[in-house]
């Protein structure tokens, strides 16, 4: 089989090398991408004048022959044409026969497989967004309908003090919204026109690089011919973006995989999102969670995979980059499985109000407010620490709970103490105690909720302002 590229050579390729070398394998996946790419590129050779607008014509309509045929299957990518760019341009041959040659002009594999990875990822960090607005709304609703829910709140994961249920579900929609944030930031720099550096310096051809970056929506061109075929920053922000995004996803599997054991029991997740196990009839086990939490091993290796790669790489193009695909690729679709479950999964969820309530309830995590109450009756706060503590070891040595106390008893600790005290340890009064910004108080978490939501519907006119302009289907 001839190569695009055999010209110098007298000699076939080794079968190990072709084998070893080709990405076909995997860079399919941005065979739309490319071809939308090389349709801009021809249009715009024709209107430089550096094609006629008849040849134009036919490698378009070559090219949307080609389009359609990958998509419905109909023809062949070939291991001995390396990559989707020559195997494009080869079944483009097919098609059209000698001028598919003049598709090539002005133009290098090394700025062409810059644009379709920008291409495939702009679209990927719109549909992420879009996504983690769905999850962060599932969350709210939970939150609206859990705004008098008590749990135990913790640290060192020792019950600590009482928060809403609403609070918590609250605390990662503002993580998925920094997320949602750092995704929407990064867009400005993946949607930079690389075309039109060629190989590394730029081409001879008068090109009109604006007239592509118009055509194909991006914001403006890469500067710098080396730096627009070198570049793969935009890789590793994505893979960055994704493996935050990715921690967080873990840290919310943790604590469903945690609530939903029999020592919890807080909630039931929907038998749906839920498998058995082929020894155990009892179980049910929670392993969306597990495997999203799982999963993000492979997200970080593929961050670090990249920056590995492209560590001390010299400018411009080196084959090295070619293995920028197969991770970011992975990463997209690890995610996109992730949110796509968590959505459903946490809307679905049970929570067990009743369970919550009476592990706050039997516990100590109302100790806080007996010291603050001191501070309340002019007792210094380092000095009520050391009281309530001789209060909680009292309580701990009898089996019993800090409101199982008689007045008496509580006196013999500090004479400060009055009967209204009964009150302000019950968890309903300490939740409601922490009424300032940002705090469990319901108004407060109220004042969350309206505040994300916002927030949300902000992501969501980004996402519908865009995504019609990163799929090019205007
Ligand atoms: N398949 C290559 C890649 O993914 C395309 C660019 C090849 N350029 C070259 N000069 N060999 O990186």
């Amino acid at each position: 089989m001839t190569k695009l590229w055999g010209g110098r050579f007298t000699k076939a390729t080794n079968q190990l090398v072709e084998e070893y070398t080709a990405s076909i394998g995997f860079d399919r996946k941005l065979a739309r991408f490319d071809i939308i790419g090389s349709m801009a590129h021809v249009d715009m050779l024709a209107s430089c004048g550096i094609i006629t607008h008849q040849e134009a014509a036919i490698i378009m309509e070559g090219l949307n022959k080609v389009d359609y045929k990958l998509e419905a299957g109909k023809v062949e990518l070939d291991i001995a044409h390396e990559d989707i760019h020559m195997n494009v341009e080869k079944l483009l041959h097919n098609e059209i026969g000698a001028v598919a040659g003049k598709l090539h002009t002005g133009r290098s594999r090394n700025d062409q497989v810059a644009l379709d990875m920008r291409l495939y990822l702009r679209e990927v960090v719109v549909d992420t967004v879009e996504q983690l607005a769905a999850l962060q709304k599932s969350l709210v609703e939970q939150a609206k309908v859990n705004l008098d829910t008590i749990l135990p709140g913790y640290t060192h994961l020792q019950r600590a003090q009482p928060v809403l249920f609403a609070h918590h579900m609250m605390a990662y929609v503002f993580m998925f919204q920094r997320d949602a944030e750092r995704l929407m930031d990064s867009f400005k720099r993946i949607n930079r026109l690389p075309l039109g550096a060629g190989a590394l310096a730029g081409t001879t051809f008068p090109i009109n690089r604006q007239l592509v970056a118009e055509h194909l929506n991006f914001d403006g061109l890469c500067e710098n011919s080396l730096d627009a075929v070198s570049d793969r920053d935009f890789v590793v922000e994505y893979l960055s973006n994704a493996s935050m995004l990715s921690m967080h996803l873990s840290r919310l599997s943790e604590e469903l995989v945690q609530w939903s054991s029999t020592e919890f029991n807080f909630i039931e997740l929907d038998d749906a999102f839920c498998t058995g196990s082929s020894m155990m009839p009892q179980k049910k086990n929670p392993d969306v969670a597990e495997l999203v939490r799982g999963k993000t091993g492979r997200v970080y290796g593929n961050l670090m995979g990249m920056l590995t790669t492209l560590k001390s790489l010299p400018l411009a193009y080196n084959k090295d980059m070619q293995e920028d695909k197969e991770g970011m690729f992975d990463t997209a679709e690890t995610l996109k499985g992730a949110l796509a479950l968590f959505a459903p999964m946490i809307a679905s969820m049970d929570v067990n109000k009743e369970a919550m309530y009476k592990a706050v309830a039997e516990d100590y995590s109302n100790a806080t407010d007996l010291a603050d109450y001191l501070v309340g009756k002019q007792v210094p706060f380092r000095e009520a620490h050391a009281v309530v503590g001789q209060v909680v070891l009292h309580c701990i040595n009898e089996g019993r709970y800090l409101l199982d106390l008689s007045l008496d008893e509580f006196r013999s600790f500090s004479p400060d103490i009055e009967e209204d005290i009964y009150e302000a340890l019950t968890p309903e009064a300490v939740v409601a105690a922490r009424d300032i910004a940002g705090g469990t108080a319901k108004n407060r978490v109220t004042d969350q909720i309206e505040g994300a939501e916002r927030s949300i519907k902000t992501s969501e006119a980004w996402v519908e302002s865009l995504q019609a302009a990163v799929k090019l289907d205007d």
